[in-house]
């Protein structure tokens, strides 16, 4: 599996198989499952189908660690072009978005000017005052700052909410701040290679951490300060754990949710939409779709199917 996923990761660096790829109508198919679209309009337009099915979504700009200026500039007018179109939609739609997508490789001053623009229009277009920026969460170097920068944004009453990782060995801290300050929290297992001095590293010690971060985020007490948890994670022992968790403590349907990524475990996301989970789409888009998607892939190999079939047209 190791060997596969390097080789996926390989694919999705080399820049001239990206460019032949992102060039082709037929993988154009493919990136279909895994990408909402290659701008805002159409990440909303996707978003809208989605809500047909009783799923709201999670819109994400292609692209990560970018320390080119005009990059960021680019990265920052389609944030903001999806941004003006929240209130049109009447959807409910948090954006997602990267401390480094936008400005923080070159300095967290920029990236606080740029987040805060962004955060002011999507309050000044939500259209149901639901909509939200979501702050994803990268590296261990980047926590601090980045968790400054959601307090600083709540500060100025903005619509914020962060990702946290049940991996790290200070999240305990992190969540009992977030808790008290009433946060829309979304909570992930953690996707980077920690070493053991930040983050706990085993499989089960990782689900433990995710385990424990749960019953904070659906204790008594985080639903009297109106915390609103999002567990982004695709494993169902998580989500049924969640579950169980929430109907003991009291927690209403309509006061946390599970989020997923676009394309990954689709009949499970509709079997808990299904019986009354309030279910999220982490949607990507962008014409950067390559390397993302061929991760997903990736990640698990049954994927590689979609590839052939888009390659033949089905
Ligand atoms: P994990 O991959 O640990 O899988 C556990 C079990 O779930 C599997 O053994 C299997 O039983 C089941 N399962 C999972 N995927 C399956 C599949 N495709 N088919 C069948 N069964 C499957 N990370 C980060 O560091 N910062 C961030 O900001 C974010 N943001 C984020 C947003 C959203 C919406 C999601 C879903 C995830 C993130 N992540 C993230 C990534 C996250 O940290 C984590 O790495 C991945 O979600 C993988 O962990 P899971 O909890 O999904 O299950």
């Amino acid at each position: 599996m190791l060997l596969w996923q390097k080789m996926m990761i390989g694919l999705a660096r080399s820049e001239s198989v990206t460019r032949r790829m992102q060039n082709s109508r037929y993988m154009a198919r493919f990136a279909r499952r895994f990408v909402g679209g290659r701008d805002g309009a159409e990440g909303l337009e996707r978003a809208k189908t989605l809500r047909e099915q009783n799923l709201s979504a999670s819109l994400f700009y292609l692209g990560e660690y970018v320390a080119d200026p005009q990059e960021i500039a680019t990265t920052r007018r389609a944030l903001s072009d999806a941004a003006k179109g929240l209130g049109a939609s009447g959807l409910d739609v948090h954006l997602s978005v990267d401390p480094t997508q936008l400005g923080a490789m070159l300095s967290w001053e920029t990236c606080r000017e740029n987040v805060t623009a962004l955060a002011r229009e999507v309050a000044d277009h939500a259209g149901n005052g639901r909509d939200v920026l979501m702050l994803d969460m990268e590296d261990s170097s980047v926590t601090e700052p980045t968790l400054d920068l959601y307090h600083f944004l709540r500060n100025e009453g903005l619509p914020a909410a962060v990702t946290v990782q049940a991996y790290l060995h200070r999240t305990p801290g992190d969540l009992a701040r977030l808790v008290a300050d009433g946060a829309m929290v979304r909570l992930v297992k953690g996707a980077f290679a920690e070493s053991g001095k930040v983050a706990v590293t085993g499989r089960h010690d990782r689900d433990e951490a995710y385990r424990k971060a749960v019953v904070t985020l659906l204790s008594p007490k985080a639903r009297e300060r109106g915390v609103y948890p999002v567990f982004g994670t695709h494993d169902h022992r998580m989500v049924a754990f969640a579950e169980h968790v929430a109907a003991t403590n009291g927690w209403r349907r309509d006061q946390w949710e599970v989020e997923m990524l676009l394309g990954v475990r689709s009949a499970y996301q509709r079997e808990l939409a299904a019986r009354g989970v309030a279910v999220r789409l982490y949607l990507p888009f962008g014409r950067d779709w390559w390397p993302y998607s061929i991760r997903r892939v990736g990640e698990n190999p049954k994927n590689l199917g979609f590839v052939f079939r888009s390659m033949a047209g089905g």
